[in-house]
């Protein structure tokens, strides 16, 4: 597999190449309330009438899953569930996240997010040099975007995931961002992240915390071109397990030409 993040080291050495900055559009939250999840209005029934609102995460303070790990593939429900703080630092973390690393080695990917592998904890494993080298790994916990540096722009830069075997597309991302988090002793850390590709790696995994997945990210073009493969992805996964339910892709926004009514 691959990119249990985004990217595949592969394509490293093009994206270092790049310099830094941006804003935070964490489509899934309000700025600086990161970590709370933006609830689609159909399921935020009887509270307000915007199409989305923010709820509060529940905290876990026992970890549980299943080894050996296993990515969840595109469109598995467990890639769009909450995912809860966590509130316990001990070795089930710590075992947890390496275990996160193996894999995302195993699948040549340079980050990982719990939910991709069926675990709905805010936590993260990344190491852009995609190169197994101990010590090269950050593991983040709980983390959140402090701020976007909005003077670094935003670039395009194409990305992968390894919940979508074989899937690339370009997708726009702050340059340089902040974030505070956890480590895995609990401790509180805090980063200004000055590298495009190290601060790309941490808004896709922070997405995947936030139930938000890279093609959502896409223009409307670029998704497009991928929309056969996620579709694919879509069918194989009803036609495995038919009584799970899963969130499909929206209709393409079908431009009408002359006389459409733009709304
Ligand atoms: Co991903």
């Amino acid at each position: 597999m691959r990119l249990g993040a985004m990217l595949r080291a592969a394509h490293v050495p093009t994206l270092l190449s790049s310099a830094p900055s941006a804003a935070c559009r964490t489509a899934a939250a309000g700025r600086g309330r990161c970590l709370a999840l933006r609830v689609h209005a159909a399921k935020a029934k009887g509270f307000g009438t915007a199409a989305s609102r923010v709820v509060d995460v529940p905290t876990v303070t026992k970890l549980e899953w299943q080894s050996p790990l296993q990515i969840a593939q595109y469109p598995d429900p467990c890639l769009r569930a909450i995912n809860a703080r966590i509130g316990v630092f001990d070795e089930s973390l710590l075992r947890l996240a390496k275990e996160m690393i193996a894999i995302m080695y195993e699948d040549d990917g340079v980050g990982l997010a719990a939910p991709q592998v069926g675990v709905n904890v805010r936590l993260m494993v990344f190491n852009p040099d995609g190169r197994e080298k101990p010590g090269a790994e950050s593991i983040l916990v709980n983390p959140e975007i402090v701020e976007s540096v909005s003077l670094a722009g935003k670039e395009l830069g194409q990305e992968g995931c390894l919940s979508f075997p074989k899937i690339y597309g370009d997708v726009e991302r702050n340059r340089e961002i902040i974030v505070k988090a956890q480590n895995e002793k609990g401790e509180p850390v805090r980063l200004h992240l000055t590298d495009p590709w190290i601060a790309r790696i941490f808004q896709h995994e922070y997405d995947h915390l936030q139930g938000v997945l890279f093609f959502e990210r896409m223009k409307p073009a670029m998704l497009e071109t991928v929309r056969p493969q996620l579709v694919e992805l879509e069918e194989a996964f009803v036609q495995q397990r038919p009584t799970v339910k899963v969130q499909r892709l929206a209709p393409p926004k079908i431009s009408k030409g002359f006389g459409a009514v733009k709304k």
